[in-house]
């Protein structure tokens, strides 16, 4: 659904640019006050000094939107979550506030195994009841697009459901995020491979991969790039494959040990290496190189009781970072928008500015979508978040709290507050 809309009085807060910002440029937001944004059929047709109700008639066709006193961002582009699955692993997270690592639970068969048997239990209709609930507190938060991945099938068949509930979503005529989804059959070894990592690769690349693309239900392939999951090897192997029919690459790069995965990231100009918790400088370095993205998910460090990524040192080495929220039911049950804010300015030591920007457009470029979303610019999508105040330091300094006021899905006003 898009919709005629004129903005009004608003304070404009946005990243400039139809790329990625990298480094410096980061911080460097253009903020109007006073100002007016048209949107006709839910794209951006003027962003400027206040107009509108003086030019009589002009605008009668339109929704007219009082915005002082607020402010006007881009709306949020979470590019990194996995947000259809069946089941909950609450136990999981009881294990491990008792000491537990993840990856002791996942090699004893528990972690992203025990979803991938609850997602294989569920049918179309559970699942993608369950993922709408998810997509509607996302809005809530200012979500207007959001990336979703498979993986909790890890056979054909539900890899392919999965992404089918995605596709089904994001054709809704009333939906209010945009779904990108991202085929992940490299997420774990199914128990049926017995551990024959490079045979289950295989099959992936062979059967799964085709049917996907056939489809048309997935751009991106990603892969757990991972010690005692996916080697490097096996992940350059996947990619390239993936590459070759079509799928841009995307990895899960260094989150337990450090790997290699940012090298590999920028070797293969990977889209986007997310996580990085353990990204060595030489990863950081290449990643700048490359114009790789480095996705950042402070939520799961948290969760994990991890060291928070290099934030900071990344985008000093000129690397165009990103913020995500990884939802997930393991490492990451949270879509919390505002305490990814929150996180990243406090212990990654990214400014506010910053932050804006890596949940805005270079969340857009780490989905290829930086041309038509993550700033308010003529000609991109009509999506904005309105929060309730004209100071957006509020999206951090009110920790863990929800300032938005409204969600604009491209000319649709969604009421929050
Ligand atoms: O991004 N690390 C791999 N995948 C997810 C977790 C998936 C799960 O625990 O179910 C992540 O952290
Ligand atoms: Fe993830």
């Amino acid at each position: 659904m898009t919709e005629n809309l004129i903005i009004f009085n608003a304070r404009v807060v946005t990243p400039v640019g139809f790329s990625a910002r990298r480094g410096r440029e980061m911080g460097e937001l253009c903020i109007m006050d006073n100002a007016t944004v048209e949107v006709t059929d839910g794209i951006i047709t003027y962003v400027g000094t206040n107009r509108g109700e003086e030019r009589d008639g002009y605008y009668q066709h339109y929704w007219h939107y009082n915005a002082r006193g607020k402010c006007l961002l881009p709306g949020f582009v979470d590019s990194h979550t996995h947000f259809v699955f069946g089941g909950e692993r609450a136990e999981e997270f009881s294990w491990r506030l008792k000491g537990e690592s993840y990856m002791s639970i996942m090699e004893r068969g528990g972690g992203i195994a025990s979803t991938v048997k609850a997602t294989r239990d569920c049918n179309f209709i559970r699942l993608r009841g369950k993922a709408e609930g998810f997509l509607r507190q996302m809005s809530i938060m200012g979500v207007t697009t959001v990336e979703g991945k498979s993986g909790y099938g890890l056979d054909k068949e539900t890899e392919l459901l999965q992404l089918r509930v995605m596709r089904s979503l994001n054709h809704d005529e009333h939906k209010r995020v945009d779904i990108v989804s991202t085929f992940l059959g490299a997420h774990a070894v199914p128990p049926e491979y017995n551990g024959r990592t490079d045979d289950y690769v295989d099959f992936l690349i062979r059967e799964v991969m085709p049917a996907v693309v056939q489809n048309r239900l997935a751009e991106f392939c990603d892969v757990f790039c991972e010690q005692g999951v996916f080697s490097v090897e096996q992940s350059r192997r996947l990619l390239a494959a993936a590459r070759e029919m079509g799928l841009a690459p995307k990895l899960h790069a260094d989150e337990i040990v450090p790997l290699g995965g940012a090298e590999l990231a920028a070797e293969l100009s990977a889209v986007s290496a997310d996580h990085l918790l353990h990204a060595s400088d030489a990863g950081i370095r290449a990643m700048a190189d490359r114009g790789v993205v480095a996705t950042l998910l402070p939520l799961t460090a948290f969760a994990l009781k991890e060291p928070y990524a290099r934030g900071r040192e990344m985008i000093d080495a000129g690397c165009a970072v990103a913020l995500a929220t990884d939802l997930n039911p393991g490492s990451c049950f949270s879509g919390s928008i505002p305490l990814t804010f929150a996180l990243a300015c406090i212990y990654m030591k990214m400014s506010i500015e910053e932050a804006i920007t890596a949940l805005t457009l270079n969340g857009a470029a780490a989905l290829n979508r930086a041309g038509s979303i993550g700033s308010i610019e003529v000609g991109k999508k009509g999506d904005f978040v309105v929060l309730n105040t004209d100071n957006y330091h509020f999206l951090p300094y009110y920790v863990g709290m929800n300032c938005v006021h409204t969600t604009v899905k491209e000319g649709v006003l969604y009421p929050v507050l």
